[in-house]
């Protein structure tokens, strides 16, 4: 049985993911603010840091599997959620990525979102300081524009897709995908839901399926990537699971005719 690291394990998505692991017989070493195996913010760098020499710790420098599910939504106000959201999955990525090579056999599930291609007009400025790795400078844009939510989880389906298939990862035995959910009913959505500038945006957004997602709908599908018999030949997916809502909005963006 395995060892597998799950970021923001105490609530919502991380803590069905945990359940899920757990009952199939693995280990799961649990990353939040409270609640968890390591408590550390993942907002900065200290607590990032203190993360992965947590996680390292306790796994003793091998590891199975990491997902990153921490994150904040709106109303949680943009500068931080674009150091929580991004640098905070990234982090730990890079930082235990020895530890997944360690494994030779291992699994990484990105949590990003399907906002990253359903919310119109992103700031492509911003995704781009979060690729180039610029905290300060995403910290300033998100600032400008009160928002980080879309490019910080396109960033990181970027930063995935990038990389998932290189000698490093895909190439070292660790093979990396990204879930997208649509909106989900956790404690985030919430909190959207209860705002009074993001509620009716949200309840106006379209699910063709009808209603919202569950946590542990969304943690059946990280399970597949993480666990089932497909796992090794999975990787750089984005694996949208949101009632439909992407294939309204976009249905002929994927997959796009690669033309030379
Ligand atoms: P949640 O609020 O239930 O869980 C998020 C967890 O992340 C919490 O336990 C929280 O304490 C932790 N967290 C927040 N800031 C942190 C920090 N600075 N350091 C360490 N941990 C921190 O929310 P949910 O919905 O389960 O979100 C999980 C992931 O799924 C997030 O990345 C979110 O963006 C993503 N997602 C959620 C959707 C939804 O509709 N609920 C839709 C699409 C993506």
């Amino acid at each position: 049985m395995g060892t597998f690291a799950i970021t923001g394990s105490a609530s919502g998505i991380g803590a069905a993911t945990r359940a899920r692991v757990e009952a199939a017989g693995h280990t799961v070493i649990g990353v939040d603010l409270r609640n968890a195996e390591i408590d550390a913010d993942l907002g900065t760098p200290e607590g990032r840091q203190a993360a992965v020499d947590g996680v390292l710790e306790r796994c003793g420098g091998t590891l199975d599997g990491l997902v990153t599910a921490a994150g904040v939504g709106p109303p949680f106000p943009a500068v931080p959620m674009a150091s929580i959201n991004y640098f905070g999955s990234v982090a730990l990525l890079e930082g235990l990525h020895g530890a997944l090579v360690a494994s030779g056999d291992a699994q990484v599930v990105v949590v990003g979102s399907n906002s990253s291609s359903t919310q119109p007009n992103l700031h492509m400025d911003l995704v781009e300081a979060f690729l180039d790795g610029d905290e300060a400078k995403a910290r300033q844009l998100a600032e400008t524009y009160q928002d980080a939510y879309a490019p910080s989880k396109l960033a990181l389906a970027r930063w995935a897709r990038r990389l998932a298939p290189t000698a490093e990862w895909a190439g070292a035995g660790v093979r990396m995908n990204v879930i997208a959910p649509g909106a989900t009913l956790t404690p985030l959505l919430q909190a959207g839901l209860d705002d009074e500038t993001f509620g009716p945006l949200i309840k106006g957004f379209t699910v063709p399926t009808g209603g919202f997602g569950s946590p542990d709908q969304i943690a059946a599908g990280i399970e597949f990537l993480l666990l089932s018999d497909a796992r090794r030949f999975l990787c750089g997916t984005v694996l949208y699971i949101d009632g439909g809502t992407d294939a309204l909005f976009r249905a002929d963006a994927v997959p796009v005719p690669w033309v030379l």
